[in-house]
């Protein structure tokens, strides 16, 4: 595939009609359009295409059993896309979206094989960005969109993540700056009994329980990097992580190991508070906000894994953080990053 990708420039809050018309008619003729969400970017084809969605899968490097998540931006598509949606699982899609939720249910014959993994289900959000609506509403048609970064890099937060993977491989980025969250949607099997979390994301647990009441939560969601069982299909392929080796360490290590700051082989990643703690003139920290703002910490991470990767050093270590709120997911996405040698077997 050799193409030349376009960036347009649109207003996060206003998009302007004519720029999501060009991303909808590319969309409408089965190409690949890169869009923000509230979450992070979506690599978008024409969901009920089978072609479109191929495109997809060849543009990512992705295995093809790893099923797309479809976007839509009214709750009413959801009769078209999918089967016996429980009614309980209706009202709480009203509650919860636009959202960064996304809810697996038994797909409808419409949708093709090729997007939901030949699992029968289908997994559906719809995306809280002025973007993301106004195209899936230009086009008239649901997308499937996973992340728009390469098959096991980490997702894109920004327009140059997009195009330093996809950029020659796909139609056009839509260009609405820096994604909210930055980490992917919350995603609940609404098959299962009890509801199941399947990925946790930057929907809150906590919160995702008050309308709920139970949802089951496996070992492997918690240890994501402990478990040989694939909760989803794509959590079974190493994820979201830089080329270069990177540890995850306690604060508590980090802080009895000054000597570490000053190791031109290392690059830490931690939290404004440690980094003033370890030494703030080193240039060895990559900063990823306050510990007491955790969406801030969130919103930088897989930034900072690909600045890791820009770095001349040989690793990374990296601070764990409490697994509360948006936490869950933040260690979620490190412990899928790092690498599986406990910190206490680096050699120094
Ligand atoms: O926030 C998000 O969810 C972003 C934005 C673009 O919406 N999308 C995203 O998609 O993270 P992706 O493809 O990178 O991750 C989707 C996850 C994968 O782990 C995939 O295996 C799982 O959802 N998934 C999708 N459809 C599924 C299905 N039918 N059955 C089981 N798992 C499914
Ligand atoms: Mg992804």
């Amino acid at each position: 595939m050799n193409l030349v990708t376009r960036i347009l420039q649109v207003d996060p809050l206003h998009p302007e009609r004519s720029k999501i018309g060009i991303a909808a008619r590319i969309i409408r003729k089965g190409g690949l359009v890169a869009f923000p969400t509230e979450t992070v970017y979506g690599l978008g084809a024409n969901a009920l295409d089978t072609n479109a969605a191929r495109k997809i899968f060849r543009a990512k490097n992705r295995p093809a059993d790893n099923p797309l998540i479809v976007h839509i931006n009214k709750i009413q598509q959801l009769e078209q896309i999918a089967v016996n949606v429980p009614h309980r699982i209706q009202t709480i899609a009203e509650k919860v979206w636009p959202g960064p939720v996304t809810f697996l249910l038994y797909k409808s014959d419409t949708v093709p094989d090729l997007v939901c993994g030949n699992t029968g289900k289908i997994a559906v959000r719809m995306p809280a960005h002025p973007i993301a609506l106004a195209l899936i509403e230009s086009s008239g048609v649901p997308i499937a969109a996973p992340s728009a970064n390469t098959s096991t890099k980490p997702s894109p937060t920004n327009s140059r993540h997009v195009m330093s993977d996809l950029g020659g491989k796909i139609d056009l980025v839509l260009d609405g700056g820096d994604t909210f969250f930055g980490v992917e949607s919350t995603i609940i099997d609404s098959t299962s009994n009890p509801y199941t979390l399947l990925r946790p994301g930057a929907y809150s647990l906590e919160e995702l329980k008050k309308y709920f009441g139970k949802i089951r939560v496996p070992r492997a969601v918690r240890d994501a990097r402990e478990s040989k069982v694939a909760i989803v299909p794509g959590m079974k392929y190493r994820h979201y992580a830089p080329r270069k080796p990177l540890y995850m360490v306690s604060r508590s290590f980090l802080e009895n190991s000054p000597d570490l700051c000053l190791d031109p082989r290392i690059e830490i990643i931690c939290s404004q508070e440690l980094s003033k703690t370890l030494g703030s003139s080193n240039q060895r920290i990559i900063v990823l906000g306050s510990e007491k703002d955790l969406y801030e910490i969130a919103r930088n991470l897989f930034g900072s894994f690909r600045k890791l990767d820009s770095l001349h050093v040989k690793f990374g270590l990296i601070q764990t953080f409490e697994e509360k709120g948006i936490g869950l997911a933040i260690m979620n996405r490190i412990k899928k990053a790092s690498t599986k040698e406990p910190s206490s077997s680096i050699a120094f």
